[in-house]
């Protein structure tokens, strides 16, 4: 009764759900390299004629040229960008056109284009990552000396340089970036010539296909060639840990940049303001950091509880592989441009930091170290007598190093004015000067290795 409708229903809802086109077009230029590699082998084994290969490899330059300036022409009808580059080459060459797919199938051919575009993105954000590595570096040598509260449980803990603080960023960029390059080294293999699943008859040469696409060799098994989407995977793991550390520090800019904390003021540049409030500055960028996170992480767990389930060898689900990737890296890429452009602006508030460093007891540890050190006393009981000065300190409303010698020396008569050398928060700093501790010392240490590495000299 409603068959005619249906009949024609489906048919377009099928093609809108089949094509991948809107997303892959983003493939273009690795799917145009991949086929020129591809066409190249097969004429140096005599598989097409030089003449046929030349026509295809012109064509293929063509439609490169016409993508390039008008974009790629998105046919639902023809699925994807293999198909549509594919169709564009027969209008622009003929019948010819017809050798290009030989010993290839589409699972090899978007296995190999696929990872050619990964590998094109662990490059760029390599380059992202240098240059927020070389902001945080820059800023650190201004504030090697500058002293902040650090804090545990979010409780002003010890003072520590805002060097060091912005220096611990730098470490977890250096590891995000290990994370890439070994991610890059594990996918650098050639799935192209695996064909459908099972490999091709033809006799082609596969070592000659992975060195002109710039593969270290070719991948040894068809089957897991074209239905490994580890390479993607790997690609998103190192995306969300790279995004979870810019978006601790983009909670820390947020905490920072509000009205109790002050110690940071966000340029104009990098703050929005209230329709209502006319006082308000906020710090929008550092939230969307924060947000993309989350939104990078869920595109790690859509691939891989898109893969899990699947039998070898392709199954139509591995098209849903793009979209968690593309959106993935566009996150992170603005992620990371918006932090570097951030933290390069960011005025710090030194005043204010120092201050909230002295007001939480923060050289608490250092009474106490004294009290072991030059007082003899065993840590508990030291610990016991500071709990002591501090509680006075509290009730007094001052520091622990604004309280007078005869109050210390009420709580206890081994304290003598020697004390006051360890309590201000530069001498607390200073003596951390263990390797990779707070002392402004090290701190300059670390940064003069990192400017090395950084190729900064
Ligand atoms: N558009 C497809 C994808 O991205 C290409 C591979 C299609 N292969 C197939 N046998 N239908 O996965």
């Amino acid at each position: 009764m409603w068959g005619g409708r249906f009949a024609e229903g489906p048919a377009a809802v099928m093609r809108e759900i089949n094509a991948s086109i809107p997303f892959d077009k983003r493939l273009w230029r690795q799917d145009i390299a991949g086929s020129k590699a591809h066409v190249a082998m097969l004429a140096a084994q005599g598989i097409v004629t030089a003449a046929d290969a030349d026509a295809i490899g012109a064509g293929l330059d063509r439609i490169a040229a016409e993508y390039e300036a008008d974009g790629v022409p998105e046919d639902l009808a023809l699925e994807d960008i293999h198909m549509a580059t594919e169709a564009r080459l027969k209008d622009v060459i003929g019948d010819a056109a017809g050798r290009l797919h030989t010993a290839r199938s589409r699972n090899d051919q978007v296995a190999t284009d696929f990872r050619l575009w990964v590998r094109d993105a662990i490059d760029a954000v390599e380059a992202g990552l240098e240059a927020f590595q070389k902001a945080l570096v820059a800023r650190a040598a201004e504030h090697a000396d500058t002293v902040m509260p650090g804090f545990t449980h979010l409780q002003s803990a010890q003072p520590v340089t805002l060097g060091h603080h912005l220096m611990a960023y730098y470490e977890m960029a250096r590891r995000d970036r290990s994370r890439f390059a070994d991610a890059r080294v594990r996918m650098n293999e050639c799935p192209l010539g695996s064909a459908a699943l099972a490999g091709t008859g033809f006799p082609i040469d596969r070592q000659a296909t992975a060195a002109a696409l710039g593969f270290d060799r070719p991948t040894a098994n068809s089957l897991d060639a074209v239905s490994d989407r580890d390479f993607a995977i790997d690609y998103l793991m190192a995306a969300a840990q790279a995004a979870l550390h810019l978006s601790r520090l983009a909670e820390e800019i947020v905490l920072w940049a509000s009205q109790p904390f002050g110690f940071v003021a966000l340029p104009d540049a990098y703050s929005t303001g209230s329709s209502i409030m006319p006082q308000k500055r906020n710090p929008d960028a550092a939230e969307l950091v924060r947000g993309h996170a989350g939104r990078i992480q869920g595109c790690l767990v859509a691939l891989m509880t898109t893969m899990k389930g699947l039998p070898l060898a392709y199954s139509k689900d591995m098209q849903d592989d793009k979209p968690p990737v593309f959106e993935a890296h566009d996150l992170l890429a603005l992620s990371l441009a918006a932090m570097t452009g951030m933290i390069e602006t960011i005025s710090f508030r030194q005043e204010r930091m120092r201050a909230a460093a002295e007001a939480g007891f923060a050289t608490a540890t250092d009474l106490a170290d004294w009290l072991v050190r030059v007082a003899d006393i065993p840590f508990r009981e030291a610990h016991e007598i500071t709990g002591k000065a501090v509680r006075l300190a509290e009730s007094e409303r001052c520091g622990l190093a604004q309280l007078p010698l005869e109050a210390l020396q009420a709580i206890d008569g081994r304290i003598d004015e020697r004390v006051y050398q360890v309590l201000p928060v530069e001498a607390s700093v200073a003596a951390r000067a263990s390797f990779g501790g707070t002392a402004p010392e090290q701190v300059r240490a670390r940064i003069a290795e990192a400017r090395t590495t950084l190729g900064l000299g």
